[in-house]
């Protein structure tokens, strides 16, 4: 049985119960939130851009804290999983690592590429290991684009154009989402899945060319970046400033030397392969999605000792600095080498 910890009982903390209520090798033995409330797991996570499954553990058994250094001290569990506003991810997830427990954190992995830093030290000196939620990674629907364009069937890659639409998001507990400074805007907090993507494909690109739109204090709300590779042209856009009927609308558009790849979250079937002169094929994708699949590996991660080698620390960190270098571009207005 592999215990868990998790803390921060939002949007996030309430989908990652409700997929480890799907685990039968899995017990949540600890919740941990600053707000009292928060604990008794009530209400829904409000109006969110993806639905938060029903299937909830069991935390009949489960210690619950308001005071997250009592809750380390206690222990009990296995690994932690980090479901709290990002600002304070780097914190959270040392004295997690040094308290001698594995982490799950929720992407961006931190505000900074040194906070970034601090927590795979943290993971290497204390020997514990650590994973960032770039869930992407285990969509199917991405999982299967990747296949695709790594088998060559259809030649190689001449674009890709990925794009993540959404209404603003209005659920954060006290809005912390909506502050750029503990957040990083939808520029880090949201568009980073779309650069996670595109390293996992394509690599670290050699320059970014970024343009953005301020619509609050802090950071952008809207980015449109150009990626600088040898031989493929890759774009992207983040926005979250949709009106508020729209949801959330997640993108990616391939061309290959002899088919079009089309990936699009609002149509069904979501995935299509439309060849050379051949008809146009659906893939069949697993129904489990990325979230299931990410928490599904890093339990069994933590099971077998074996390292997390889907999404590495190192890998988060990686896109991490390609959203800042998109982010400094779109301040300078101007292309940033990485
Ligand atoms: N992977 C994804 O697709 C995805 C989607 C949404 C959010 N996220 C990420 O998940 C994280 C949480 O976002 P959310 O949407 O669930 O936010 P949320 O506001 O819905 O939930 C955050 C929870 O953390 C609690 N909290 C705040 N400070 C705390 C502290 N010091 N100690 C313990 N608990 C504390 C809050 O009370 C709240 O219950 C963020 O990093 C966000 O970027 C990831």
């Amino acid at each position: 049985m592999v215990k868990i910890a998790v803390v921060g009982l939002g949007f996030m903390g309430k989908m990652h119960l409700s997929i480890y209520g799907q685990f039968d090798d899995a017990e949540v033995t600890a919740l941990c939130d600053a707000h009292e409330d928060a604990l008794t797991l009530g209400g829904s996570a409000g109006e969110t851009n993806i639905a938060v499954g029903d299937s909830a553990a069991d935390v009949s058994g489960a210690r619950t804290y308001t005071d997250y250094s009592r809750m380390l001290t206690d222990g009990g569990f296995d690994f932690v999983d980090l479901c709290i506003p990002t600002h304070l991810h780097r914190e959270y997830a040392a004295a997690a690592l040094h308290a001698g427990y594995h982490v799950f954190c929720e992407k961006p992995m931190a505000l900074t590429a040194d906070e970034g830093r601090d927590m795979i030290r943290a993971s290497k000196e204390s020997g514990k290991m650590l994973t960032v939620g770039q869930c992407l990674r285990f969509w199917p629907m991405y999982v299967r684009l990747k296949e695709i364009i790594d088998s060559k069937q259809y030649g190689r890659v001449i674009s890709g154009e990925f794009t993540r639409y959404s209404s603003t998001p209005l659920w954060s507990r006290d809005s912390w989402i909506l502050d750029g400074s503990v957040s990083g805007n939808a520029a880090l907090d949201m568009h980073i899945h779309d650069v996670d993507m595109i390293v996992h494909l394509f690599g670290k690109p050699r320059k970014v060319c970024s343009q953005g739109v301020k619509t609050m204090a802090e950071g952008f709300s809207h980015i449109t970046t150009v990626y600088d590779y040898p031989d493929v042209a890759v774009s992207s856009v983040g926005n979250w400033v949709c009106s508020s009927g729209f949801g959330l609308a997640m993108r990616a558009f391939i061309v290959l030397e002899q088919a079009v790849v089309e990936l699009d979250s609002s149509k069904q079937p979501m995935l299509t392969i439309i060849p050379d002169g051949g008809e146009r094929i659906v893939p069949e994708l697993d129904e489990k999605d990325g979230y299931y699949h990410e928490l599904r590996s890093f339990a069994d991660n933590v099971k077998t000792g074996s390292r997390p080698s889907v999404v590495t620390p190192e890998s988060a960190l990686e896109a991490l600095e390609v959203t800042l270098a998109e982010i400094d571009s779109a301040k300078k207005k101007s292309p940033v080498s990485l």
